[in-house]
Order: C-alpha cells, then structure tokens, then sequence
C-alpha cells in the first residue's frame, strides 16, 4: 500500500517538472515554474525518506546522516544562490551540475557494493546501467569542475601536447573496460579504474576548450548529469529520479544545440575549441589604420532626446557594468519625452541563454519591450537610433559579410540599417569572438567611450536637462 502511495508521489513530482520547465521557457513564468518543479522535489525526498523502504530490511536507513546531508547542502546551496553576481552564474550552474554527477557516480559506488559480478554467462542489465551511471556521472563531475575553475579564473585554458589523440585513447579505455567488465572478467578493482579514468578523462575533455566556450560545454554537462540521474533513478526503480534525470538530459541537449545554432557553429567546432584568440585592441577609438568618430554625451542626449523612435542593445558589457538599472531609467526618460523605446534581444547576447531577458527584468524593464531578433531587425530601417550598450559579436556585420569571419553566418541584430548608431563601451576592445567589428569604422556610427554605468548615469542627467 506505501508503496503505492509513493508511486503516486512520484507521479505528481515528475509532473511539476515538466510543468516548472515549460514555465521557465518564458521569464514571466520562469521564477514560477522554477518554484513549482522545487516544491515537487522537496515532496519527491520527504516522501522517499519517510515512505521508502529499502528491499533489503537487514539495511536500516541513517535518518541523522541523511538529516545533516540535508542541512549542510541547504545551507551551501543557500548561500552559494544569494551570493551569486548575475554574471557569474555559468559557473554556480556548473558547480551545482559537477555536484550532481558526483551524486550519480556515488550512487553507482554505493549500488556497486551490494551487486555481485556476473560471470558472463547472461547479460547483467543492471550492473551496465550501474557502469554508465559511474562513468557518465565521474566525466561530468570532473569535467564540471575544470569548467567551474576556468570561468572562475582560476584555471587557465591548455591544449596538451597530442590532447585529441589521448582522449580518444581515454575513451576506447573506457569502453574497453565496460565491455570487459560485462563480459564478467573484471572485479572490484577494475570498477575503480574505470572511475579514474572517467574522472581524468572528464578534465583533458574540458581542459583544451576556450574558456569563453565554456557555457556550451557546461549545457552538454548538464545534459551528461541528466543521462547520469536517469540511471541512478532506473537502478533505484524511482520514477521521479527518472523522469527528472530524463528531463535534464533532453533539456541540456536541445539547450546546447540551441546555442551551437545561434552562434552558427558546430558542436565539433566548440568541443575542438577552433574559437576566439587574439583581442582586437588598440588606442582608444582606433584599430589598425582605422579610426571610429567619437561622439560626446551632450550630443548623444540631444539626438535621443529628438528621436522618434530608439532601439537599445543590451551585451554582456551591459551585464558587466551592471548598467541594467540606469539603462531603464534612461528609457524611462525617453518615453516621457514622447520617444518610443524598445531593446533588441539577441538569442546569444551575454553568456548564457535568456541573459538579458533575465537581466532586463531584473530592472524591471516591462517583457513587452524586450523584442526577439526576428521580429525587431525588420524595423531597424525605420529606427532612427541604435543605443549598443556593452554588445559587441551580436551586431558584427562581418556575420553576414565575411565568409571568412568565425562569427560568419551567425543570425545579428542588423543595427547597421538604423539612421544612426552609438555604441557604449569602454575603449575598442573586441568582444567574445575575439575579432573586429567594422560596424564601429561606419559614417553613420560614433562611439560613447566609458564604462556603461557610468556613460549612462551621465546621459540620463543630461537627457533631464533638454
Ligand atoms: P561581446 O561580443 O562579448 O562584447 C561585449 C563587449 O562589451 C566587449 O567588446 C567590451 O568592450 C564591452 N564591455 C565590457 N565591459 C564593459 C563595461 N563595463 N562597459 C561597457 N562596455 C563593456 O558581447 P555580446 O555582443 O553580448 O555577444 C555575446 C557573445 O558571447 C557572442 O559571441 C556569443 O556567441 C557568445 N556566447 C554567448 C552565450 C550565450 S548563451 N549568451 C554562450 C556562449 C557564448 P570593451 O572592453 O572595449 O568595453
């Protein structure tokens, strides 16, 4: 009968899942749907704690242990999520997934111990789901944490000599030595190399790519913890681990394919690391033989001020300066001087999908303004000024220009149609890509040279005064 009622419980916590993750695909929702799927699983654990009884009834369960397990990682969880910069998110993401692919490798330790080998003679379904979940949980978990230090600074990207050919040693291992424990020769020891091997071969997975690609890589992570859970939820028979581990991985996969198709770039392009490399940068306003027009801020206040129509790109700059809230107000004042303002939302602007929707919104910047790229770029003709605040790559009309440009044939926003372009940003820097950008050398562009916040706080005071 209770495990009925389990069954149950499962059944209403893998709905909230599905019903928080299609919440989360729209940032009115998202906070929402994110509670929702929460609640769901704080029901999925008590109830497994206090219902679940193991088959084994010689094994009784530690309440205390579980009780401190709880109460440590809530209180880390806690802090780590309050703390957190916006822009450092990607790597809190990262930590939290590497946490979950060490859960499913532990799983797979713990389950290891209670299964006896087989000897070869019948196939062992459950010990191959056991293996996988070691090894696809170990690769995550390493791979999460190279990826965590990268974006936190404290590991620096290495190409290794020949990296390509050990990890393609590194994974026939592994295959190796699954086929070689199914077959029922290998013993304890072996499991365990496997685990190292899966651990080291999820650092020199990690370790070659540009640390700027790393939000991809920690997606296709997620997507590995996800496969990893799934696992772990069909070896326990539990239905909410595994509708959950199965909703991670799909969502981490189309997640990456998403990002992979808004960049224009493969995923053997990113897994390779063929990205980025030398900044484009010189003294202020010039690169090369070219020099971009420099406009003052007084001016900018006056052209905004008498627009009819302006469109604001908000870019990771935007997110630097943290320039989100001052660049509402601006808005805010534009509007009250009869000119109609909307931002142009690009599906990668930023380092991380929804970057500037959730940004924006934390400023309070109503949803209807925020416009998606198809829908904006057929008006930028009739715009008669492009504020780019911090964007740089989302705006490169090399994308559509240069056949050989890395960015070439990425989707942007065409802001070289308005009437006139200002750029904020600090100094002529390039951006993500790490190439030129010529729209900056344009007639009709001039650039508004500082730190976003403070290029926007003197701008809204003199918008004040027209
Ligand atoms: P970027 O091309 O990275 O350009 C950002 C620009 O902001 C830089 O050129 C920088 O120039 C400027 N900046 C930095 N700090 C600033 C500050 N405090 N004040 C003013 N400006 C500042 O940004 P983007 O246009 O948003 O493009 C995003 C890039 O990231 C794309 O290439 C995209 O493919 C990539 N990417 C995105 C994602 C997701 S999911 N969003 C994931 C992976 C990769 P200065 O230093 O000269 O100021």
């Amino acid at each position: 009968m209770s495990i009925n009622i389990l069954e149950i419980i499962y059944l209403i916590a893998s709905l909230t899942f599905v019903i928080g993750l299609k919440m989360l695909s729209h940032p009115e929702s998202a906070r929402k749907g994110n509670l929702i799927a929460a609640v769901g699983m704080l029901i999925a654990v008590i109830a497994t704690i206090s219902i679940y009884q193991p088959f084994d009834n010689s094994k009784l369960i530690n309440y205390g242990l579980i009780a401190l397990g709880l109460l440590v990682g809530t209180i880390i969880g806690t802090m780590m999520a309050k703390k957190v910069q916006m822009t450092a998110m990607p790597q809190m993401v990262s930590f939290f997934n590497g946490m979950g692919g060490a859960c499913a490798a532990l799983i797979a330790i713990i389950e290891f111990q209670n299964h006896e080998v087989g000897t070869g003679s019948s196939f062992d379904g459950e010990f191959l789901v056991m293996l996988l979940g070691l090894i696809i949980g170990s690769v995550s978990f390493s791979g999460s944490m190279i990826a965590y230090g990268k974006l936190e600074g404290k590991i620096k990207d290495k190409v290794l000599p020949m990296n390509q050919l050990i990890n393609m040693i590194m994974l026939f291992t592994i295959v190796a030595l699954t086929v070689y424990q199914m077959l029922g020769y290998g013993d304890s020891t072996i499991f365990y190399v496997l685990l190292v091997v899966a651990l080291v071969y999820g650092v020199l997975f990690v370790m070659p790519i540009g640390g700027a690609d790393m939000p991809v890589v920690i997606s296709l992570l997620n997507s590995f913890t996800g496969v990893a859970a799934a696992f772990g939820g069909f070896l326990y028979g539990n239905k909410a681990m595994l509708t959950g581990g199965i909703l991670v991985g799909s969502a981490g996969t189309i997640l990456t394919i998403l990002m992979c198709k808004a960049m224009n770039r493969s995923l053997t392009n990113v897994l390779l690391g063929a990205f980025g490399g030398t900044k484009a940068s010189g003294a202020k306003g010039e690169v090369g033989e070219q020099t971009a027009k420099e406009i003052s801020i007084s001016d900018t206040a006056v052209l905004l001020s008498y627009s009819q129509n302006v469109v604001i790109v908000p870019g990771y700059g935007l997110a630097v300066a943290q320039a989100q809230h001052i660049c509402h107000e601006l808005e805010q004042l534009l509007e009250e001087k009869g000119v109609t303002v909307n931002y142009a939302i690009h599906p990668v602007a930023g380092r991380m999908p929804g970057h500037m929707n959730v940004l924006l919104a934390e400023a309070d910047v109503p949803y209807e303004r925020m416009q998606e790229m198809e829908e904006i770029n057929p008006r930028m003709a009739n715009t008669d000024v492009v504020v780019v605040i911090g964007a740089n790559d989302v705006v490169n009309p090399a994308a559509k220009k240069d056949p050989s440009s890395p960015i070439y044939g990425m989707p942007i926003l065409e802001v070289d149609q308005a009437k006139n372009v200002i750029i904020l940003k600090r100094g002529m820097s390039a951006g993500y890509a790490g190439i030129e950008n010529e729209l900056f050398f344009y007639p009709k562009t001039r650039m508004l040279f500082g730190d976003a916040k403070d290029s926007l706080q003197k701008l809204t005071a003199e918008v004040k005064e027209v």
